[in-house]
């Protein structure tokens, strides 16, 4: 997949800032019960924010959103911590992330049809503090050595889609402070495309970030999280993310 494309750009605005209605809008779901879907399903990137971490916690000085994409979750993390970073391999995700942040709004394409479309617009999230976001492009399994310590560790749906997950799990102890937290979300959508199979867990993926977090990490939560992406008014992807919670020894 190529997430330079405008085309990904578009459903991933769609997606993290869209409302229900905005993402059902003219669909043929209906005739399959999408009146029905729970509201989780459109919330996905709040809820990897507010229904995992422990924000009673807070108030935190750092946090970091991993495969921060066009940032939804970043800004939910500046309602809670001093210092945002969102880091995303894709320039286009955070171009587009931070000329929200500094516009307040941002016009995307909705398709009805692979060819067709109108236009929106994605909002600044009501109470998010954007001055506290920096989102820069950078690689979760190569990340600068002085990125230093946080609080708030987030990367969601992230993982299945590194070459080398190990990379980013074993630089996860010096990322989160002593005491602090770390979210995996991830539909374990594990692909050859993406993750050579010498690469993917062997068993369970709960089971494999266990094996490799637990010298350093104990585990707290486990979450199902549920996500709608709207390719088109026909074409929708319903999945589920495993969400774990993990405090730092
Ligand atoms: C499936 S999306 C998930 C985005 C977002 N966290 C969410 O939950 O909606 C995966 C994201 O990871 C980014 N990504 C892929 N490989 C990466 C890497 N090596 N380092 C940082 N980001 C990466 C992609 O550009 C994309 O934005």
């Amino acid at each position: 997949m190529n997430y330079e494309a405008d085309r990904i750009l578009n459903t991933y605005l769609l997606f993290h800032y869209g409302t229900r209605e905005e993402i059902l809008a003219g669909s043929s779901l209906e005739g399959i019960g999408a009146a029905s879907f729970s509201d989780a399903c459109f919330r996905f990137p709040v809820a990897t924010v507010t229904d995992t971490f422990d924000l009673e916690k807070g108030p935190f000085s750092r946090a970091l959103d991993l495969g921060c994409a066009v940032g939804r979750s970043s800004f939910e993390l500046s309602k809670v911590a001093g210092e945002v970073i969102g880091i995303d391999f894709s320039q286009s995700f955070i171009e587009a992330a931070a000329r929200l942040g500094m516009d307040q709004t941002l016009r995307y394409r909705r398709y009805s049809e692979s060819h067709l479309g109108d236009d929106l617009f994605a909002s600044v999230p009501a109470d998010s503090i954007p001055e506290r976001i920096r989102f820069q492009v950078g690689d979760a399994m190569n990340l600068p050595s002085d990125l230093g310590s946080f609080d708030l560790v987030h990367a969601a749906n992230l993982l299945c889609r590194l070459s080398e997950p190990l990379r980013l799990l074993k630089r996860l102890p010096d990322l989160v402070k002593p005491g602090g937290q770390l979210v995996l979300a991830t539909p374990a959508t594990w692909l050859e495309e993406f993750t050579p199979t010498e690469y993917q867990p062997e068993g369970l993926t709960l089971d494999y970030l266990e094996t490799q977090l637990s010298s350093d990490f104990d585990r707290q939560t486990v979450t199902e999280l549920p996500f709608l992406i709207r390719d088109h008014q026909r074409k929708f992807q319903i999945s589920t993310s495993q969400a774990s919670l993990w405090i730092r020894r």
